[in-house]
């Protein structure tokens, strides 16, 4: 889908939207087209529940008076609450309306003249541009009639310059977001440690410095928890590390750095999970997902910052190989772990991950991301991540970031009480708490044992990573849920 921005609508468009704020009031460009089609507008509205709330739509097909082949009626809700979010979910929504509606082309009148109105116009596009991300590579019999239409949205706006210099930098975005569910979306036969290695190494073409660590490497420097995952997997785990130096020369200050759990396929290993739904555990490489291709929108933006990401890659497979429960592994920090169930593998890719990243680089701080526990679907489904920190103003970074860009966290507690359900009898600790008991918060405890002193983040995005059903800007399937979060907690907080 094509995306430009002008000043004039093309003069016979096949389908114009235009905007309806609330109480059936016509903005401008809608009462240009009203007046020439003899108040077409006006009657359609009055024999139809449109109200011009936000989000509706009303099509006016064939009017005669103008050149266009359909006039669509954008219901945009109050005037003065249209902030950049509800522009971004009025372009996706608009999308979603018009492949129902068979449209091909649109020119979409952005009201105003203000700065405000290029910033709306570029939000806009944003959103369209989101929600008409398709994953369809796969698909070879699809017919012509339920491909999506919709090829050309042209914005038209009062600065189209300004808001074309603004939507390039919210189309490096949507290509890391992009990037992110292209990888989630991938199936396990296709995307495994190696081959996800190699797509990280991509980014070397955009100056992110990409080191890939084989099993040799890894078990040098003592990775047994991660190692142990992969053990039962004929595909070898991996261990890579993006770097992203975009700080001004001058500037002193620590890298910030992100961590991603990569496990490519999840079949619990040896504590081997039940059929139903297994495919989905193709996704529980998520966070590393995020990491990549927030690296990509960093290093596309040429964000202004030094930035490490992290991702632990590895495959857990039961077979004569695999760890076994109870097995005690040794992590790189030096304790012990003993490995009541393998299903919890992420915590464990993770431990090494996070003992590397804070012993190798000694960040500001670490925000790491995991489609870590089933229980945090339970405790918030799937409308927003939990987050666990050691810190609070990095929470508070991260939940203003979150609501910023509709993808929000909502913290959940750690505790000495909940850490004490991880100790084991005969290691340091134990890969598992109490039972089905707070799931959550003990794999978020486990992984704290790993962080040192850093100030920490984790963000538990199994709710959040895959969706079952559209929302304006995100299509069902892998979501990207993290990368615009974290673009934003960096861009707000951490850029020279
Ligand atoms: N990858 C899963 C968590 C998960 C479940 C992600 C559903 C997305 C959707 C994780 O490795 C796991 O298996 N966790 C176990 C932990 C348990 C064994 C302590 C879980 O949540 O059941
Ligand atoms: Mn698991
Ligand atoms: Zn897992």
């Amino acid at each position: 889908m094509k995306i430009t921005f002008a000043a004039k609508s093309p003069v016979a468009p096949e389908t114009v939207a235009v905007a309806i704020f609330e109480g059936r009031t016509l903005g401008g460009a809608a009462r240009d087209i009203d007046k020439a089609t003899g108040g077409a507008l006006g009657r359609a509205m009055a024999t139809s529940r449109f109200t011009g709330a936000r989000g509706q739509f009303l099509d006016v097909n064939a009017p005669s008076g103008v050149k266009a082949a359909r006039v669509v009626l954008v219901g945009h809700g109050k005037r003065e609450k249209i902030d950049d979010l509800a522009a971004q979910e009025l372009g996706g929504k608009l999308v979603a309306h018009l492949n129902q509606a068979g449209a091909k082309k649109v020119a979409v009148m952005v009201e105003g003249k203000s700065a405000g109105s290029s910033a709306h116009a570029a939000n806009l596009a944003f959103g369209a541009r989101l929600r008409a991300y398709r994953f369809d590579k796969y698909r070879t019999k699809e017919k012509a009639e339920s491909k999506p239409t919709l090829g050309r949205i042209t914005v038209v706006a009062a600065h189209p310059r300004e808001a074309q210099k603004a939507f390039g930098r919210l189309d490096k975005i949507a290509d890391g977001v992009f990037f992110t569910r292209d990888l989630v979306s991938e199936p396990a036969n296709v995307i495994y440690p190696e081959s996800l290695a190699q797509q990280a190494r991509m980014l070397s073409r955009l100056g992110v410095d990409v080191e890939v660590m084989t099993e040799v490497r890894m078990a040098k420097l003592g990775m047994g928890a991660l190692l142990g995952v992969g053990q039962g997997s004929d595909r070898e785990s991996r261990l890579v590390v993006m770097r992203w130096n975009g700080a001004p020369k001058r500037s002193k200050a620590a890298p910030i750095a992100f961590v991603g759990k990569g496990v490519t396929f999840d079949t619990g290993g040896i504590s081997i999970k039940p059929a139903g739904g297994m495919e989905d555990m193709k996704w529980d490489m998520g966070g590393a997902g995020v990491v990549i291709g927030l690296m990509k929108v960093l290093a596309g933006r040429a964000a202004k910052v030094d930035v490490i990401g992290i991702v632990g890659l590895v495959e857990n497979m039961p077979s004569a190989k695999a760890q076994r429960p109870g097995d005690v592994v040794t992590s790189m920090s030096g304790q012990t772990i003993e490995v009541i169930n393998t299903d919890a593998e992420g915590r464990l890719v993770l431990a090494d991950a996070l003992w590397y990243c804070q012993s190798k680089f000694k960040p500001r701080f670490m925000v790491d991301l995991a489609t870590l526990t089933g229980a945090v679907i339970v405790a918030l489904g799937s409308y927003q991540a939990g987050m666990f920190a050691n810190d609070d103003d990095l929470a508070a970074k991260l939940t203003a970031a979150g609501k910023a860009v509709g993808e929000p966290v909502w913290r959940l507690p750690l505790g000495t009480r909940y850490d004490k359900d991880i100790n084991s009898d005969i290691a340091d600790m134990k890969n598992v708490g109490k039972g089905r008991e707070a799931g959550s918060i003990t794999a978020a405890q486990f992984l704290q044992r790993f962080v040192n002193e850093t100030p920490w983040a984790h963000l538990d995005i199994a709710g959040v990573a895959w969706s079952k059903s559209a929302t304006a800007t995100v299509p069902k399937g892998g979501t990207g849920f993290g990368v615009r979060l974290l673009d934003r907690l960096v861009a707000d907080n951490y850029e020279a």
